[in-house]
C-alpha cells in the first residue's frame, strides 16, 4: 500500500545518509518546511516540498492531510529497565528524607529490592505489566527501545526477564533489543563470595542465554560497591565469547574508569556519566563508543547533570535515553529527557534531538531502521500538534505536544 502524508508543516531530521554524529555535526538538524512524505508498505520511500508532489501520485494513494503538524522520527531509547515486578515509591520518600541511592542499596534496598519482587513474580505477570509500560512509551513517541535484565540475579530470574523482553520483541509494532545485565549488583547470597557469582554469570547465565537467544548485548554495572573495572572486563570479554557486545553503565556515581575501560573494550555505548573528568572526556571522544547520557537519572538522584556541552565539544559521540527503572529514573518519556537536555545541560533542541534520534538508533544498532527520516528506514513517526517552531517541543516543557503516532505507516 502506498500512502502519502501532505501538508507536513516540518519534515524533521530528514537524512539521504546515516552518519553518527559528532562534534558540530550533532546541531545540524535537517529539515523540510512544508513537505509531503511518501510510505510504502510501512517504509519511507520518498518525501519533498508540496510544489514537487508529482501529480500522478497523488492518484494511486492513500492521502493523509497532517494539518501541518511537525513529523519527527521516533525516538530511539537506547537505554532502559522497563521490565520490573514494581515500582519502589517507598525508596523515593527514603530519598526525600535524606538517604542516599547508595545508603538505600546498602540496607537491602534499591537493586536488591526489585529482585525480590522478580522472584515473586510469574513471568506472564511481569509480561504483561512491562507490555503495558511499552505501550505507553510508544504512545509518547518512542519508537525503537532497548531493554535489560539485571533484576533477576538468579539464573532463574535472569532467563525470566530476558524471556518476557523477547515476548515483547515479538508482540510490539517497534525494533527491541535486549541487554543481559547480570551484573547489576552482587545478590545477598553471594556478598562475600563475587567470585562464585562471576562463575554463575559466565558459566551458566551467559550459555543459557545463548542456547534460547536472549540477548543482544551485554551490560556491567561498573561502580564503586558494584563490579570493579578487572571485573567489568572480564565479564565483558565474557559476553563477546557468545557474541553480546558490551554496553555499560559507567560513570554514574564516582569516577573509577569505567567510561576508560568502555573505550578500550569497543564497547557500543558508556552509559549515565554524570561523573567525568577530563581524561575520560578525551578517551571517549577519540573512540568509536557513544556516550550516553541519561539525564532523567540525575534529575531524580539530584546529582550534577552530565557535561553535555563539555563532550560534544570535545567532539564525542553523544546519545539521549531515558534509563526507565523503579529506582533511579521512574519515567520512560522521551520527551522530557530531550527537554530536560536543553534547559539543564544546554544542549540545542537541534542537538537533543538527533541525540535522541539517529544517536540513539546507532546506541542500539538500529541506525538502518530508524532514527531519521530516510529512504527505506521504518515510518515510525512523532506528529505534534500545531507548534510554532522545532525549539518550541523541549521548551514546552510537561505539555503532551503528541498528537499522533505512526509506526510501520499504521497510527497507533
Ligand atoms: O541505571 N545504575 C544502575 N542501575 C539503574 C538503577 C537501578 C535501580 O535502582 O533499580 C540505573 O540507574
Ligand atoms: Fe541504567
Amino acid at each position: 500500500m502506498k500512502q502519502i502524508i501532505v501538508n507536513i508543516h516540518h519534515l524533521v531530521n530528514v537524512r539521504e545518509q546515516n552518519v553518527l554524529l559528532r562534534g558540530t555535526s550533532l546541531s545540524t538538524l535537517p529539515v523540510i518546511q512544508n513537505a509531503y512524505l511518501v510510505i510504502e508498505n510501512g517504509l519511507i520511500s520518498s518525501y519533498g516540498t508540496m510544489d514537487t508532489i508529482p501529480e500522478n501520485m497523488l492518484l494511486n494513494a492513500v492521502v493523509t492531510d497532517a494539518q501541518h503538524a511537525t513529523v519527527l522520527p521516533c525516538w530511539c531509547d537506547s537505554h532502559t529497565h522497563l521490565v520490573f515486578a514494581a515500582t519502589r515509591e517507598e525508596e523515593f520518600i527514603d530519598k526525600l528524607q535524606g538517604l542516599s541511592y547508595a545508603d538505600i542499596a546498602a540496607k537491602g534496598g534499591g537493586i536488591l529490592n526489585s529482585a525480590k519482587k522478580i522472584a515473586a513474580i510469574s513471568e506472564d505477570e511481569l509480561f504483561e505489566i512491562s507490555y503495558e509500560r511499552l505501550y505507553k512509551l510508544m504512545q509518547l513517541g518512542t519508537g525503537a527501545i532497548e531493554i535489560k535484565s539485571g533484576y533477576g540475579l538468579t539464573v532463574e530470574g535472569e532467563l525470566k526477564m530476558l524471556r518476557v523482553i523477547k515476548r515483547l520483541k515479538n508482540k510490539v509494532p517497534i525494533p527491541v533489543k535486549a541487554t543481559f545485565l547480570g551484573a547489576h549488583t552482587y545478590p545477598q547470597l553471594f556478598k562475600n563470595d563475587h567470585k562464585a557469582y562471576l562463575k554463575l554469570i559466565t558459566d551458566e547465565m551467559l550459555p543459557a542465554i545463548a542456547r534460547e537467544n536472549l540477548a543482544d548485548y551485554i551490560d556491567v554495572f561498573c561502580e564503586e560497591g558494584f563490579f570493579s573495572v578487572a571485573e567489568t572486563k572480564y565479564i565483558c570479554e565474557k559476553g563477546l565469547q557468545y557474541g553480546l557486545k558490551p554496553k555499560i553503565h559507567a560513570n554514574q556515581l564516582s569516577l573509577n574508569g569505567g567510561v576508560e575501560a568502555g573505550v578500550e573494550m569497543h564497547a557500543v555505548s558508556v552509559d549515565h556519566l554524570e561523573t567525568m573528568d577530563d581524561k575520560a572526556i578525551a578517551a571517549l571522544a577519540f573512540s568509536d563508543t557513544i556516550g550516553t547520557m541519561l539525564p532523567t537519572a540525575a534529575f531524580f538522584l539530584r546529582m550534577p547533570y552530565q557535561p553535555a556541552r563539555k563532550m560534544i565539544d570535545a567532539n564525542c559521540a553523544v546519545a539521549l535515553a531515558s534509563d526507565y527503572n523503579p529506582g533511579s529514573s521512574p519515567s520512560g518519556n522521551m520527551n522530557f529527557v530531550v527537554s530536560i537536555s536543553c534547559i539543564q545541560m544546554k544542549m540545542l533542541p537541534q542537538e537533543a534531538i538527533n541525540a535522541a534520534t539517529i544517536n540513539g538508533a546507532y546506541a542500539m544498532g538500529l541506525q538502518k531502521e530508524v532514527g531519521s527520516v530516510c529512504v527505506g528506514k521504518k515510518a515510525n513517526l512523532i506528529f505534534t500538534r500545531p507548534i510554532p517552531a522545532i525549539a518550541y517541543l523541549p521548551y514546552s516543557f510537561g505539555e503532551n505536544l503528541i498528537d499522533k503516532v505512526m509506526l510501520n505507516g499504521l497510527f497507533l
